[in-house]
This record gives C-alpha cells, structure tokens and sequence, in this order.
C-alpha cells in the first residue's frame, strides 16, 4: 500500500455534542472509529484487565497492548523504572507472558468488557519471522482491531541493529506482517532516527503499513549520585515523558510533512489536553498517553476532556479538523 492509497483514511465521524469526554468527536482512523483521539501508549497500560479498577477504559479512543513476543520474557533486572524532573526512565526489557498466554489469558478480556475501546497489539521481536508469526497467530482473534510494531529492537538475526534504522530490514518486516493480516498496521519509529524519520515512515508505508505510530521513548542515562551508579540496574534506560514533547511532536510533524494523509498517533510526553493538541497540530490522528498515566490513572480521561474544553473555548466542532494544521514560519 502506498502514501496515496492511504490518503483520506482520517474523516471525522460526528461533532462534538458536550457531555463527558467520551463524547469528543469519535475519529474514524484507517477505517476504525475511535470515540475520541486519546490512546493508551504500549507498555504502560497491560493489556487493559490490569488497569480496570483505576482507569476509565470507557473513556479512552483505544489501548495499544504492552508488547508481546512469541515467547515469555521475564525481562530485566529490578529497578527497571526511575523518575527525574524531566519524566521517566525504564529498562523494563519487554517483559510480557508470550504468545500463547497472552492469546488464551489477557487479549479476550478488554473486547468482551470495553467493547467500544478499540486495541491495536503491540508486537515485538528479534526477526522478521517473529513479527510475522505473532501477527498471524493473533489475527482473526474477534476484538483485535490492529497492530502496532516495535521496530526499536534489535534484528537479533542481522548483526543486532534497530529494525527502524535498517531500511531493508524495516520493508522485509513490515511486508512479512502485511502478508499476515488485513487489519491496520502502525509501525512505532524511534526518536532516534532524527531527520532519517521521514525515510524509515516512508519505507514502511511502502511496504504496506497502514499508519505510523510516533514515538518510541528516547535512550538516555540518569545517575544516582551517591552510589556513583546509574539509577536503573540495566545501566542505560528510555526516557519517556515531559522531556520527549517536543521530540515527538517534531517528529510527527516531520512524518506529516513527508506523508499527507497517512494515519499516525503522535505521543511521547502528553500530559494535557493542549499537549495533545499540539501533537493534532503536528498531524497527528490519535494521541497516546503513557507515563503521564503511570503517574496519575485518571490522566487519560482528563487529558480528553481538557482537548474537549479546548475545542469548545476555539469554537472547534470537529478535531479532525485541527489534524496538520500547524503554521510553520516561513
Ligand atoms: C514503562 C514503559 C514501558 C514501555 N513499554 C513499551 C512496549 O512494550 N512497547 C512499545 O512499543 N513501547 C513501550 N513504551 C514506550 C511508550 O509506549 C511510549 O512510546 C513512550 O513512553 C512515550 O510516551 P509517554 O511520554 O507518554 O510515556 C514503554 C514506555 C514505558 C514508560
């Protein structure tokens, strides 16, 4: 599937009638309709049952699942997350109960109880055929309404580069999962990839995937002082949160740019309605939520509501509207 095919994916499905902030205007994203434009980020949300009893999972668009590789990972070493003034940093490893698990105890919960919550799988691997085997093993599954592939591992295969910093890698990967099912499928990109961001989008767009999701967290180191060791038992860890704003949000823009009309979800440190705004501006569809919701189960829903009273304080009946609109200095 090419840029062009996938143009005019984004339509809005209806206007804002008020109420709470389940009913923004639903966005109809690669031919899904979301309820509003907020998403769980991977990783930080399980697979939705975990978060039942303190997050509204009515009153989020969809969950991107944490992610889930063909065979459990314990992951790394405790401590594996720490806080500093600018987010968070994590060297959680993957950790997931692996495929078959994941299929028979985790995945049917979230569509039999939130029905409405739209679930994009989170898929990681050390392969091409890793990735494609996780995406045929769970298509068909009734509930699962798309992919979202972690192209910030390493190809264990090839030497351990980053599948997204390897453009061959990336388009014999993301082929293999299209081959593999005919549901949306978004490839997470690194921040990392710089200006090269706009190369990698657009080789995974070409070889078939249906949007992108941008962006994965940033490396980074925090020190701990007094042990005159890194905070985190891993040693180097991603950074997530405050700090990544305006990294994604330049990324995303980036990607716009470069492909009118694909479908991305922009995210990497919202915490407010108008950082979600931003990243609407930036040209994003949807907008993920991650650490922001790690430190505080209710910031979801308020950061929905807050793009609520944004549209209604700008005179905005439609979000969809707001989607690349950024005016850049000339
Ligand atoms: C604890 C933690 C675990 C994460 N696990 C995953 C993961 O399994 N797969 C993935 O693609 N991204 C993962 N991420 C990255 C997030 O989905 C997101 O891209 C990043 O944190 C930036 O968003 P934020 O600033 O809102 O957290 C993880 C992030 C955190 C903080």
């Amino acid at each position: 599937m090419t840029a062009a095919a996938t143009a005019a994916t984004v339509a809005p499905v209806r206007s804002s009638a008020g109420g709470n902030a389940a009913s923004l205007p639903a966005m109809r994203v690669a031919g899904l309709e979301f309820r509003n434009p907020v998403v769980l980020a991977s990783g930080t949300a399980g697979f939705g049952m975990e978060l039942e009893d303190v997050v509204d999972l009515d009153a989020v668009g969809g969950i991107c699942t944490k992610a889930v590789s063909i065979a459990p990972r314990t992951g790394n070493p405790a401590l594996r997350v720490s806080e500093f003034a600018g987010g968070m940093i994590n060297a959680i490893g993957l950790a997931n109960p692996g495929l078959e698990a994941v299929k028979r105890d985790y995945l049917p919960w979230l569509p039999a109880h939130h029905p409405g919550t739209r679930v994009f799988v989170n898929v990681v691997g050390n392969s091409v055929d890793d990735f494609a085997t996780v995406v045929e093993a769970i298509d068909g599954m009734p509930g699962i309404d798309g992919f979202e592939l972690n192209v910030s591992c390493p190809n264990v295969k090839a030497g351990g580069l980053e599948f997204g910093a390897d453009l061959q890698a990336l388009a014999a990967l993301v082929s293999a999962a299209r081959t593999r099912t005919t549901r949306p499928v978004f490839v997470k990109l690194s921040p990392t990839l710089g200006t090269g961001v706009t190369d990698a989008a657009r080789v995974a767009v070409d070889a078939g995937a249906t949007g992108l999701t941008l962006v994965n967290t940033m490396p980074g180191l925090v020190i701990d002082t007094q042990a005159r060791r890194p905070k985190i038992s891993f040693g180097s860890g991603g950074i997530s949160g405050p700090a990544v704003l305006p990294i994604g949000l330049l990324a995303t823009w980036r990607v716009s740019r470069a492909l009118p009309g694909v479908p991305l979800i922009g995210l990497g440190g919202v915490s407010t309605g108008d950082d979600a705004i931003q990243y609407l501006m930036a040209g994003a569809s949807l907008v993920g939520v991650g650490t922001a919701a790690l430190r505080d189960p209710r910031a979801p829903e308020r950061i929905a509501r807050q793009m609520r009273r944004w549209a209604e304080r700008e005179g905005v009946n439609d979000l969809t509207t707001l989607i690349g609109t950024l005016q850049w200095p000339s």
